[in-house]
């Protein structure tokens, strides 16, 4: 489509009174981002079709998280001492950060850069100053790209550690048809059995029941594969080691008050995570994990072929 260009757009969310940015891709896609948790909530690729799942009963409103989209899980994914569960940089206002320093890898010009500070408030819980840069990129074939840079501000010298996840809800067809390929054979830490060590079996990861997983040293590529919608969805990622794998079922679906009773049909978290190891920061070190997602025609399949082959046969 020559002469459309793609654009990006602060827009005052109507339902929700929120600020987001509103990121368009001239082939079609576009991307929703809040400031309120640096959340993505929307990702529709060339085809129209929006890719992650938001709960009908997610509250926009501080302190819940958003039920949806990628939520980013820092300091910590789960729950440990006096910090909230995942953190709090899901239930926080980050700010658009507007000279971000050079960055260190490629990204599509299509794209806004967040930030997220230490408050005076937030040291109380977690003492450490910190600098977190969020960079969500909408490519030109519609892949989208988010680059997570933690830095280590504090003047007096000490390390910090942290755990991290891209808690990334994606939409599905029937959870029942969905297929995770590329866990099989890992080591995984079960949260359904107090964290016990396991070992994933089978040929591929599929769903009959609560699973709420995090798959240690996987692959940089995964897929997910949703025959019903004929879609591949392929995640890459670096600098974060583990797969985090979440699906709450129907018992944990109906306690939970921002998320409908048969919601978790539709739904899997799949995002990749930093837990088995915290990453270390000393005073004035930068780390950066990326986390980055596409979709493809299911003609893809078991890893007969490569996504990116397929991509360029398929315009989607
Ligand atoms: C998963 C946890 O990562 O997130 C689950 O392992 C938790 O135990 C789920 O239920 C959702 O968490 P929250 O805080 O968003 O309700």
């Amino acid at each position: 489509m020559a002469g459309v260009a793609a654009s990006v757009e602060r827009v005052k969310d109507r339902a929700t009174g929120l600020d987001k940015f509103v990121l368009r891709e001239a082939r079609g896609s576009s991307v929703e981002v809040y400031l309120y948790g640096g959340q993505v909530t929307f990702w529709k690729n060339n085809f129209g079709h929006q890719l992650l799942f938001v709960s009908n009963k997610a509250t926009f409103k501080p302190p819940k998280a958003i039920r949806g989209g990628i939520q980013i899980c820092f300091p910590q994914l789960g729950s440990h001492g006096v910090l909230e569960q995942h953190g709090f940089a899901r239930n926080r206002f980050w700010s658009v950060d507007e000279s971000p320093p050079p960055f260190p890898v490629a990204t599509s010009n299509c794209h806004i850069d967040l930030i997220l500070k230490s408050s005076q408030e937030d040291l109380k819980i977690w003492p450490h100053s910190y600098e977190f840069r969020l960079r969500v990129a909408l490519s030109p074939r519609g892949d989208l790209l988010l680059t997570s840079r933690i830095k280590n501000i504090s003047s007096d010298g000490k390390p910090f550690q942290f755990t991290f996840a891209y808690h990334t809800y994606f939409s599905v067809s029937d959870i029942s048809e969905v297929r995770v390929e590329g866990l099989e054979t890992l080591d995984y830490l079960d949260n359904l059995q107090s964290k016990n060590r396991c070992t994933e079996q089978g040929d591929a990861v599929v769903f009959e029941s609560e699973v709420d997983k995090v798959y240690l040293s996987a692959p940089k590529k995964i897929v997910i594969i949703d025959h019903e919608k004929k879609r591949t969805l392929v995640l890459r990622k670096e600098g974060l080691p583990d797969i985090v794998v979440w699906n709450p079922w129907d018992k944990k679906a109906k306690a939970m008050p921002d998320f409908g009773d048969d919601e978790y049909k539709n739904m899997l978290c799949v995002g990749a995570a930093a837990i088995e190891k915290p990453i270390s920061l000393k005073s004035g070190e930068e780390w950066l994990g990326k986390q980055e997602i596409s979709a493809v025609p299911s003609s893809y399949s078991s890893g007969q072929l490569d996504p990116e082959v397929i991509r360029r046969m398929h315009t989607i």
